[in-house]
């Protein structure tokens, strides 16, 4: 499609409907000059496509279709495999296509500065190669298959707190070597087709408006091709964020910036060319997907045994004293703890799944050997329970093993909010400490988004970090467990031993919408290795049942 030609014969008012959304996930259609619309979706780990267009969220409330939910990101960069990540990739992409989606909203890069920010399961990396690397594997997975993908929240939107408003304090080098190369190596290897700015200031201009963001370095510097979208409703002033290279407004005002950009133009302020360009990079992603349209199935069934496949490469196994894993079959198991029955597998927001399938490890576990359950706890929140403990140090008292089944509850973690500690509810902890006394081995599994701090560390002889591993996690946490897989993930992030070691501790989340990231470059292991700190797990840690030597 000759799009310059389309847009030289678009009037002025159909040139500024263009640059926003038409609803809450599509692009305008424009029916005189056939221009179709297109479709995006949330992002990143399974497709959260809302066919119901007047009950668009982008808060993850309302109903989506059926879907996948695969591992999120804080387990997927423990593989340290981009192979995994492109195949995850083509898989999705492959699914974008059944459901006819144009744009996948991922992959989600910001660099994990604090393990507070509530975004955190959704990113990467503490570090800025890895993060790169297996963006890039990702986009280029989801775009073979003749889907987009946003590289997204550009950029530095490392916390939640005050996100639509919060100025980022950040020098020049420590955004080229620490912020930005997870956008740049995307950028460079893959050529995502869109890159969606965040809704935060960055040294006092908003991401949107920032033309030195958006054009100087993404386009100049990187060679990005694509359009710049919104974060929902990150827009303050539209002409502003046209000129400094902000193509597609989402979801878009009602009309109202529109009004804006057309005025701007007609009173000279907005150059013509400009609008016009704006509206040709857009046209160029929707005709990409519009006439590269593939035939493709979306089973769920498959794509949960891939979701599984990929859990199992990203579990990390952080301590196995006397090598008390793996489990045997004849061995008396206590299986404690609520996320046993209902796993926490995924983080709240915007990428919330509506997931086709969650089995639990109570389920599955007598395919896998002898075990016994007891909750001990319930998984939504800090509520101790004296008739649940009781039961679950009975059942403990008369097996093998402890296996405990912890993690955070949906409420610590989640896009919009932050945590404010790194503890795991009083009530997992106090049991872990009574479990430990009975005098038994005593497994702990993890389910959560990031960092937890672990009072009884020295106390348990294995700890397996499952992560918020996907809709299949139980699979691959169990078949860790027995040694039907090996474990092979390492930490993509450092463990510290408390919330007060970690380098953005007196400089987060900041304060008046001011945040100061006077760390500077010591991001994650660059600030404990060059203090020589003693760490709970350093960033590549993690252990296999193989032996060396
Ligand atoms: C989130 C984005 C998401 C968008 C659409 C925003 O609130 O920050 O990551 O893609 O909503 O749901």
């Amino acid at each position: 499609m000759d799009v310059k030609q389309i847009v030289s014969q678009m009037t002025l008012e159909e040139k500024a409907v263009m640059c926003s959304g038409a609803d809450f996930w599509h692009t305008e259609k424009n029916d005189r000059l056939g221009i179709p619309a297109s479709m995006v979706s949330d992002g990143p780990h399974g497709l959260r496509k809302q066919p119901n267009e007047s009950n668009g969220d982008h808060l993850g409330l309302n109903d989506a279709i059926e879907a996948v939910c695969f591992p999120a990101a804080c387990a997927t960069a423990s593989s340290f495999d981009r192979e995994l990540l492109r195949d995850m990739g083509v898989t999705l992409g492959k699914e974008c296509q059944a459901e006819g989606v144009s744009v996948l909203l991922g992959p989600a890069v910001n660099i994990k500065r604090s393990p507070l920010c509530g975004r955190n399961f959704e990113y990467l990396s503490e570090d800025p190669y890895l993060a790169g690397e297996l963006a890039a594997s990702y986009v280029n997975g989801v775009q073979s298959q003749n889907v987009g993908t946003s590289i997204k929240h550009f950029a530095a939107n490392n916390q939640e707190n005050e996100r639509m408003s919060v100025s980022a304090e950040v020098d020049e080098r420590t955004l080229r070597e620490i912020y930005f190369p997870a956008f740049e190596t995307a950028v460079k290897k893959a050529q995502p087709w869109t890159v969606m700015c965040s809704y935060n200031r960055l040294n006092g201009t908003y991401a949107s408006e920032h033309k030195w963001l958006l054009t100087d370095v993404l386009r100049n510097d990187w060679g990005f091709e694509g359009y710049v979208m919104s974060d929902w409703g990150a827009v303050r002033d539209r002409v502003k964020g046209i000129i400094a290279g902000m193509d597609l407004e989402m979801p878009g005002s009602g009309g109202a910036n529109d009004r804006a950009i057309i005025q701007a133009v007609q009173e000279g302020s907005l150059k013509e060319e400009t609008l016009d360009l704006a509206v040709e990079r857009i046209l160029n992603i929707v005709y990409r997907y519009a006439e590269n349209r593939q035939n493709e199935e979306f089973s769920r069934e498959k794509d949960h045994q891939k979701a599984a496949e990929i859990a199992r490469q990203c579990i990390v196994l952080l301590k196995n004293e006397a090598q008390v894993l793996p489990l045997a079959q004849d061995e008396k198991i206590a299986l404690i703890g609520g996320f046993a029955e209902n796993p926490r597998y995924q983080g709240g927001g915007s990428s919330h799944i509506n997931s086709h399938a969650v089995p639990c490890a109570v389920q599955l576990k007598d395919q896998y050997g002898n075990m016994t359950y007891a909750k001990g706890f319930t998984t939504d929140g800090d509520q101790y329970e004296e008739a649940l403990q009781k039961e679950a140090l009975e059942v403990a008292g008369q097996s093998d093993k402890i296996v405990v089944f912890a993690g955070l509850p949906d409420v610590f973690e989640s896009e919009s909010y932050d945590r404010d500690h790194m503890c795991l509810p009083n009530c997992q902890n106090q049991l872990i400490e009574k479990l430990t006394k009975l005098g038994k081995p005593v497994i702990v599994v993890l389910h959560n988004g990031s960092p937890v701090e672990m009072p009884w560390v020295d106390n348990v002889q294995g700890i397996v970090e499952a992560y918020l591993g996907g809709e299949a996690v139980a699979e691959a946490v169990m078949d860790i467990l027995y040694g039907e897989a090996n474990p092979s993930g390492r930490l993509a992030e450092t463990f510290p031993r408390r919330l007060e070691d970690n380098p953005s501790y007196l400089n987060f989340p900041g304060m008046q919408k001011q945040v100061n990231y006077a760390e500077g470059i010591f991001v994650g292991y660059r600030y404990y290795d060059a203090r020589k700190m003693d760490v709970l797990f350093p960033f590549g840690y993690g252990l296999s049942y193989t032996e060396f030597s």
